[in-house]
């Protein structure tokens, strides 16, 4: 078993599509994946999973976990975990989580975990995503974009994983904003600024079939160095 946790240097970042492309690609390379959003947020989807990333990322995977594994805890409020408890009294479940994880993580050959916004995302005061990962024992791989601004929350996002001592498998470079950085000057300066190695660039998608992230995750990332 081999898990990874998929963090980003923000909310929006593309997270949830990039595990569904990765989860694609693993997949058809005959490897059993499975899918984990710890804490989830938002308005609820009337069937199935509650978390719209999870039903996203379980139908990439196919998938079809217990929700009481793949999300152990819900907020029906778009809010981190530690603003969501102060808002609805409803406290994050760290050990809950914890035992999910390691459930979920032997009924697969991997698993991919989403984290919730950033790597700073507060769960309880002084517990944050990177509490989680490194209870969790497994490497990091942060998603940024192109967009100017993303070298300054890149940086900051490996200091942190540094700081907690989580391993970075790569950094993805989503790359879907239109006036971005050049992702050859983008992948040169993330290099020497971070010594991470970038995995590769995802492109602006305009068909999310399972067909068409196969082709495109494929070609722009190096799964060699991902599943190493
Ligand atoms: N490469 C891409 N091409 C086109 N659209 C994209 C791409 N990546 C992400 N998006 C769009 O950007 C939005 C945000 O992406 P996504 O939901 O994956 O972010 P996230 O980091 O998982 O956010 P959250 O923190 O809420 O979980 C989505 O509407 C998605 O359709
Ligand atoms: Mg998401």
């Amino acid at each position: 078993m081999k898990s990874l946790f998929i963090t980003g240097t923000d909310t929006d970042v593309g997270k949830t599509y990039i595990i569904a492309g990765l989860a694609v690609v693993i997949r058809k390379m005959g490897i059993d994946v499975g899918v984990m959003k710890p804490f989830a947020a938002g308005k609820a989807q009337k069937k199935g999973y509650k978390s719209k990333d999870i039903v996203i990322i379980s139908k990439a995977a196919q998938a079809c976990d217990p929700e009481s594994l793949v999300n152990p805890q819900f907020f029906p409020i778009a809010a981190s975990p530690y603003t969501a408890w102060k808002n609805l009294k409803t406290k994050p479940k760290i050990s809950t989580i914890l035992s999910s994880f390691k459930k979920l993580s032997k009924l697969h050959d991997i698993l991919l975990v989403e984290g919730m916004g950033g790597i700073m995302t507060p769960i309880l005061k002084d517990y944050y995503i990177t509490n989680l990962i490194k209870e969790m024992k497994i490497p990091a791989v942060i998603v940024t974009r192109s967009k100017i601004g993303t070298v300054n929350h890149t940086i900051m996002t490996v200091k942190m994983c540094e700081k907690y001592k989580i391993p970075i498998k790569g950094i993805i470079i989503n790359d879907f904003d239109s006036n971005g950085y050049k992702i050859k000057e983008l992948t040169r300066d993330f290099k020497s600024l971070t010594n991470v190695p970038v995995l590769g660039s995802i492109p602006f998608i305009t068909n999310f079939t399972n067909n068409s992230l196969y082709r495109i995750f494929k070609k722009s990332l190096n799964f060699k160095l991902l599943l190493r």
